[in-house]
């Protein structure tokens, strides 16, 4: 374990990961992973994906598919450590305790908290509110130093510097002998932001998500499917006098510059400040650039798919290494706050 600085983030079994999730999440992750002076720690984070409506029986499936997404993506077990959150209980514990030193009045300002609450609105539970809390107590048990997640995480790092801040304020730990925090329970982590920070939606407007139908690419899309996909995204006449700054051809164009290189995407604009683009065109080259990325983390997807003990046996190895660490913090904050 000893001083190496720490990485913790996550996605929500939902289903399969699509390319916002790999683009703001997973190829930070790899970043950082492959920086081998880290100690990355990813999770798949089921406790999260259980507060709003899904099906109990396909939840193991789903925790399943983001476990081969990951492994497909590049996440390798010698590399980094991958755990399913419920596995490593102590997180729970530790947002309880967090959750009693953060007003309610912050959670309820919280833009996300305000999202989920219109997008889910015959959902509205205790664990929806809950959410950005336990999202810090993932963070905060390892002492994470870096967080890679999209921009539209923002405000849950904003929150988890804040509670580290405030916990550390009211309980001091003068007696610990962590190196790493410099006698203080917590670290306050930083957000590690990637290119693809923001990707927007195909369907011309917001972000790419899984609960949008239409909006997004799921990494184990074949050609044809991507095609089809990007089809939807609707376009224009294909000239004007200015490039638009929102809408579908704006994403089309942002999809072109995360896939397709900066020069391609100004070569674009070009045409549609000039003779026009002819957007099937643009639609077919964009469809086989993406393809082109995801074809080997399908091939190496489809190795883990057909070696699942493999699996089972990296996220065992996760959780261990995992429990060790998050069983040590959360000692130290009970015993910072007098519990023991
Ligand atoms: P989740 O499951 O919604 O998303 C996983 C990762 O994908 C990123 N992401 C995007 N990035 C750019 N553009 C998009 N359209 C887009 N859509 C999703 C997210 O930013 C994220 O990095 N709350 C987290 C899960 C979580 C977590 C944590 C993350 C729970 N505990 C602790 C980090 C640390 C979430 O909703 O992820």
């Amino acid at each position: 374990m000893g001083e190496k600085k720490r990485v913790f983030s996550g996605s929500r079994p939902t289903g399969r990961l699509h390319l916002g999730n790999y683009l703001g999440g997973l190829k930070g992750y790899i970043a950082l992973q492959e920086r081998g002076d880290l100690d990355c720690i990813y999770g798949i984070v089921d406790l999260h994906a259980i507060t709003s409506p899904y099906k109990s029986k396909s939840l193991q499936q789903n925790i399943r598919e983001v476990a081969l997404d990951y492994l497909g993506a590049g996440l390798d077990p010698k590399k980094c450590h991958l755990i399913v959150q419920s596995q490593v209980p102590e997180h729970v514990e530790l947002a309880y305790l967090l959750g009693t030193i953060y007003p309610v009045s912050r959670v309820e300002q919280l833009p996300t908290y305000k999202e989920k609450k219109l997008e889910q609105p015959d959902y509205i539970n205790v664990g929806l509110f809950y959410y950005p809390i336990l999202m810090a107590a993932d963070i905060l048990i390892y002492k994470a130093d870096l967080v890679p997640v999209g921009k539209d995480q923002l405000p849950h790092i904003e929150l988890t510097r804040e509670v580290a801040r405030k916990f550390n304020r009211m309980f001091p730990a003068k007696s610990l002998r962590d190196r790493r925090t410099g006698g203080k329970v917590f670290t306050e982590p930083q957000r590690f932001a990637t290119e693809g920070e923001y990707v927007p939606s195909l369907l011309g407007s917001g972000k790419m998500s899984k609960t949008i139908k239409g909006s997004y690419i799921e990494l184990t899309d074949d050609l044809k499917t991507i095609k089809g996909r990007l089809a939807k995204t609707p376009t224009d006449i294909g000239h004007g006098k200015k490039i638009p700054k929102e809408g579908g051809v704006a994403n089309l164009l942002k999809f072109v510059e995360l896939f397709m290189g900066k020069k391609t995407r100004q070569a674009y604009e070009k045409q549609y400040l000039g003779k026009g683009i002819k957007y099937a065109e643009l639609k077919e080259k964009l469809a086989e650039a993406i393809y082109k990325e995801l074809k080997p983390i399908q091939k190496r997807r489809k190795y883990f798919e057909e070696h699942p003990k493999e699996v089972d046996k990296i996220l065992e190895e996760g959780r261990k290494y995992c429990s060790k660490i998050a069983r040590q913090t959360l000692h130290e904050a009970k015993k910072a706050m007098g519990l023991i």
